[in-house]
Formats: structure tokens, sequence, C-alpha cells
């Protein structure tokens, strides 16, 4: 039983924009509620080592923006650890600064394609070379002059968006992407906030060239992917009730709560305020006994990383939950598809995968066992979640990873946990 009313930290997606926007930004911003975990310090790291000044306060962050082309010469390898936000973004921008780099992280993230930001970067007259032609990192980067770029992103990926629109505002040249442009809109959000200039022409995205950015306060609100695992959690557990307060809920996040309204889920949304184009606001659960439902199409960009823990709550629902075109998780910090499937099934979930998501078929006899999150902090607290309401003894290991996105997540579970289902 999960019951309260809590706070999560700041938004991860967010968080790392506003560190390189304010970085690329003329004067001093000052970032307000980021989220200080494994994957933002590698970006406030990556950043230093390429001149920037950042100041670190509880729960506030002060950057000293060098301008779009200000970064310095690293004097090392950069090192993104775990973080795909922070290699792809950067590469971004280090496409258009006039110096080598070079982007390296931990296995998971070597492991990670990065063909998908290379071959339009290069388009652009990046000269850059990583593993097998580019596919993978570390990636050497030969930032230069950038040319204009016409590009259909493939890829419903925000990063990928992002490092392409950071390139042409770094390279100081126009940047219109068509295609699969649904995936979170941080980046386009900030830039706007910042003083880019970015505007939609019928379906086309178009950045267009300005000399600076100016600097600004970025207000971050909880991260809705964090609040998620307990809302998620609550949704299929009659009597259990959570409510996450200041959180974020920008559209191209929130496809979990209309998966779980879909499944017979109580959720009611307040939204509160508004700071730089960032709505943010409350979340309450209920929970109910929810049905089993499909899951496919246009919605999966807007609950990518609440997958895992959706997998969790169709596990307690009545009957069979498909989960289609989510082939994208396969080259998450794991391939997600086979994590869930082999960690769940191991204590009782009858969980499939299918080429581009699971079949999973509730409600669950759970048994006892050991899971693990194979270093990949969604599944990781995805399996906590399960192991909490599963009222079995499961045990969670490899379980540091947390820390990549939700430091304090086990103090905030243990607040909420109550006796029973
Ligand atoms: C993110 C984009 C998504 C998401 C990741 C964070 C971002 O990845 O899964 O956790 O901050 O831009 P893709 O862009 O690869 O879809």
């Amino acid at each position: 039983m999960l019951k309260g009313v809590v706070s999560v930290p700041g938004d991860k997606s967010i968080t790392h924009r506003a560190l390189l926007l304010a970085a690329l930004a003329s004067g001093t911003s000052e970032i307000i509620g980021p989220l200080q975990s494994r994957d933002c310090q590698n970006t406030v790291s990556c950043l230093r080592a390429l001149g920037i000044e950042i100041e670190e306060h509880p729960r506030r962050t002060i950057v000293h923006g060098v301008g779009l082309t200000g970064f310095r010469v690293p004097g090392t390898v950069l090192d993104c650890g775990n973080s795909g936000t922070t290699m792809r973004l950067l590469a971004g921008i280090l496409a258009a600064q006039p110096f080598v780099s070079v982007l390296t992280g931990d296995e998971s993230l070597l492991a990670r394609p990065m063909d998908r930001i290379v071959q339009p970067l290069r388009q652009m007259g990046a000269l850059i070379k990583g593993r097998m032609d580019g596919q993978f990192a570390p990636l050497v980067i030969r930032g230069g002059p950038l040319t204009a770029l016409r590009y259909e992103l493939p890829v419903a990926s925000a990063q990928v968006k992002s490092a392409l629109l950071l390139a042409g505002l770094a390279g100081r040249c126009e940047v219109r992407l068509q295609g699969k442009l649904n995936s979170r809109d941080h980046t386009e959000r900030m830039l706007v906030s910042f003083g880019a200039d970015l505007t939609e022409e019928h379906g086309t995205l178009v950045l267009s060239p300005v000399d600076c950015l100016t600097a600004r306060a970025v207000q971050v609100p909880g991260d809705i992917s964090s609040a998620a695992i307990f809302l998620a959690g609550a949704a299929g557990v009659p009597g259990a009730e959570v409510t996450v307060e200041n959180v974020g809920l920008n559209p191209t996040r929130t496809g979990f709560i209309d998966v779980l309204r879909a499944m017979g889920a109580e959720v009611s949304v307040v939204e509160t305020s508004t700071s730089g184009g960032e709505p943010c606001g409350s979340i309450t659960v209920r929970g109910r006994e929810l049905r089993g439902i499909a899951i496919a199409g246009e919605i999966i960009p807007r609950l990518i990383d609440e997958i895992p823990i959706l997998a969790v709550t169709a596990a307690f629902a009545h009957g069979t939950t498909t989960i289609k075109d989510a082939a994208e998780l396969r080259v998450k910090e794991t391939d997600r598809i086979q994590a869930l499937a082999a960690e769940l099934s191991k204590v009782g979930v009858d969980i499939t995968v299918q080429p581009d998501g699971l079949t999973i078929t509730g409600p669950t006899t759970w048994r006892p066992g050991e899971v693990n999150s194979r270093g990949d902090h969604r599944i990781a607290m995805s399996l906590f979640i399960a192991a909490a309401l599963s009222g079995e003894s499961i045990s969670v290991t490899d379980a540091d990873c947390v820390d990549v996105s939700f430091p304090g997540f086990q103090e905030i579970l243990t607040s909420i946990v109550g006796k029973g289902r």
C-alpha cells in the first residue's frame, strides 16, 4: 500500500538543458531546484572542463555563461558517465566549438547508438570519429564552422532533436527539422525563453541564427518521471492514495497519466504555475482495480521512460496489457524490454518479450526472490515498487544506480509505504 503526499527532486531533462543553455548564454543564470544527481553532475563536470564556472549550492546552481562559442579547449577527456543526454546534447554544442574534444562514458553509454547524432552533425560539416565509424562513443569531435541543416528525424528522440538545435544555435546557422518531432520539447521551450529564434512552420521546426542568448533564472519543476514511479505504483492498489506536488506537467511527458486513466485509475491533476514555458502542479492517484490495455503508437514517446513502471502496474491489473512500438527501449541505459521480462518473470509476473514491446498478463501471483536492476535506474526503482507492493520478500540487487536520477528515492518510498498490498 502507498499513501502520502510527497515532492520529488528536480526534472533531469530540464536540469541538463538549463545547465547547457546557461553555459551558452551571455551573463549569469540561476537554476532553482535543479536535480543534483549523478547524471546531471556529469553535465556539470563536463561543462567545468570546458571552462564554464559553475557554483553549486543546496537547491540552486549558478552558471556563468561564456556565450555561444566561448567554451575552452578541455584539458581532458569529457566523461559523460551514464548520461545519454549529456553526451548527445554536448556533442551538438561541441560540433560548433573551434577545437578537438573527446566524449566518453560508462559501459552502458558506450554501447548506445551515437550514429543518430553523428550522421546529421557530419551533414552540418562537423568532423566526428567514433568506434565503428561513429556508431558508438568514445567520440572525437573536431568542431568548427557549420552549415545549415534540413533534416527528417527518423526516430522520436529528444536527444537527437536537441543536439541538432544546439549545433545550429552554437554554430549560428539555420536548422530545419521535420519527421518524428513528437518527443519531449523542453529544449524548444527553454530555447525560446533564453531568447533563441525558434518557430514552427507547418510542422517544420525552424531555428534561425541569433548572436547570443540572454542569461535568466530557470525554475526546475519536480521530475514527472520520478513522480510516476509512486503514482503508477499506487494506481492499481485499491486504498492507496499518493499526491506528488510541484511536479512538471509538460504534455510531452504525461502519457502515463492517459494510460493509467484508460486502465481505470483515478487521477487528478491540478496545474498551479508555469515557468519558462513549463507547466507545473500536483498529481493525485487513488488506487483502483485496473484492467489491462493496449499501449502503442503516438503515445509511446510521451511515456517512454515510464514503461518500466507501467509494466509493474500492468502486473497488478486484471487482463493483458500489450506494449508495442517501443523498440527504443532496447537502446536505453539497458535493453529495458529484455531486462523487464527477465527480472519480473523471476518473481512470478506473466510477461513476454515482443520485438518492439512486451505482453503482460495480470494479476500476478507474486513469488519471493531476488531481482537485479542491471545498473539501470528506472528498472531498479520499478523493481523496488513491485517488491514493496507484492507482499512477498523480493530483494533488488545492484540498486546504487537509483542515484542517477533520484537521490532520496528510498527515503520517500519508506515514508509512503504501508502495510498490505
Ligand atoms: C531524454 C530523452 C529521452 C529519454 C531520456 C531523456 C532527454 O531519450 O528517454 O531519459 O532528456 O532528452 P531519447 O531522446 O533517446 O528518446
